[in-house]
């Protein structure tokens, strides 16, 4: 398999990236950010999630930020939502696209949404029913792909399982999510090897926590097997909630400065996503956690 030629980049910063944050962010600066995100060429940003305000106070005002953000034709602005309730939520919002998250480990399914695996794929069937209706594309999340904090390694047959499942039910796109980033480029060539058996890999999205700086190294194995989905989070923003330990996402900058030094197209602006990267960082009173942003901020003094 040849490494695909042009790679699209799904923006999880203003979702997974500040849903762990302690201090709140004003549904404002949320807003400016994804702003920044669209302006430098991203064309998806998950931009919240309406899930239950108790279990994820960052994220409580998902109506508020969707309402406000000026929206950029040909950005779609997917949003996070674990059942029908907070579908009908996110529909009074306009959204166009919305995410499903399910789990290949029962402990984190669990901790994460209050239930087993298959009692999720249940849930998610009437979500599906009523996107269907109101023409919503849907993506599906599988988290601990590589393995769980609850229960170590997890089987990748039944990472291919639950992806097909979930395909199978209507999900355009299958998000593989290195929740603890303790993977490696051997671990992500075994799981796809028995995931690309159930599901096509233009169906398939890599989702790199880089708690163990293995993020970049295991995304070229990933697109070295045809992937072309690539997750990734501003400033390198983010963890999971329920996945204590895990730090963020994959940098977005990080990402895009390895795909232009392979030639790869993105259509995404490397400087303005370092804007983006210092104006979020900057507010949380922090630098960056990416390499690349640091760097080329420290090339260019002071921005
Ligand atoms: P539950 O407690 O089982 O739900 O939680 P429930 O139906 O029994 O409802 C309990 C209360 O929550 C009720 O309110 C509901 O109205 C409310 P009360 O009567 O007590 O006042 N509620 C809601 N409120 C707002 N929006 C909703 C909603 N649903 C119920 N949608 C539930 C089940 C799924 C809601 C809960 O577990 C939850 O919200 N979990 C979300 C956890 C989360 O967001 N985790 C982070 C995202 S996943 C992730 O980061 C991994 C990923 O990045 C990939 C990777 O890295 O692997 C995607
Ligand atoms: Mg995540």
């Amino acid at each position: 398999m040849t490494t695909p030629s042009t790679i699209r980049l799904y923006e999880v910063g203003p979702r997974d990236g500040l849903q762990n944050e302690p201090k709140m962010v004003p549904a404002e600066v949320k807003v400016k950010l994804i702003e920044r995100l669209a302006a430098a060429g991203l064309t998806k940003i998950e931009a919240t999630s309406f899930v239950s305000p108790k279990w994820v106070p960052q994220m409580a005002d998902a109506a508020q930020v969707m309402t406000e953000i000026t929206r950029k034709t040909g950005v779609d602005y997917p949003v996070l939502t674990p059942n029908l309730k907070g579908l009908e939520a996110a529909l009074e919002t306009g959204v166009t696209e919305i995410a499903i998250f399910g789990a290949a480990s029962e402990s984190f399914s669990q901790k994460n949404i209050n239930c087993s695996i298959a009692e999720s794929l249940e849930r998610f069937k009437p979500v599906m029913d009523r996107a269907s209706q109101e023409n919503i594309a849907v993506r599906g999340y599988v988290s601990c792909v590589l393995g769980c904090p609850y229960e170590g390694k997890i089987d990748p047959g039944v990472v291919a399982d639950v992806a097909f499942k979930m395909l199978d039910m209507g999900c355009y796109e299958i998000s593989l999510g290195d929740t603890i980033g303790g993977g490696t480029p051997k671990d992500i060539r075994d799981m796809l090897n028995i995931v690309m058996e159930q599901a096509p890999v233009e169906k398939l999205a890599l989702h790199c926590h880089d708690t163990y700086g293995q993020a970049l190294a295991n995304i070229l194995a990933g697109l070295e097997m045809g992937i072309s989905v690539i997750d990734s989070s501003v400033a390198g923003l983010g963890g999971c909630p329920y996945a204590a330990g895990a730090s963020g996402n994959v940098a977005t900058e990080d990402v895009l400065y390895m795909l232009n030094g392979l030639g790869i197209e993105t259509g995404v602006d490397l400087d303005k996503i370092i804007d983006a990267a210092w104006y979020i960082s900057d507010f949380l009173g922090r630098v960056p956690a990416s390499k690349v942003a640091v760097a080329l901020h420290n090339n260019k003094g002071s921005r």
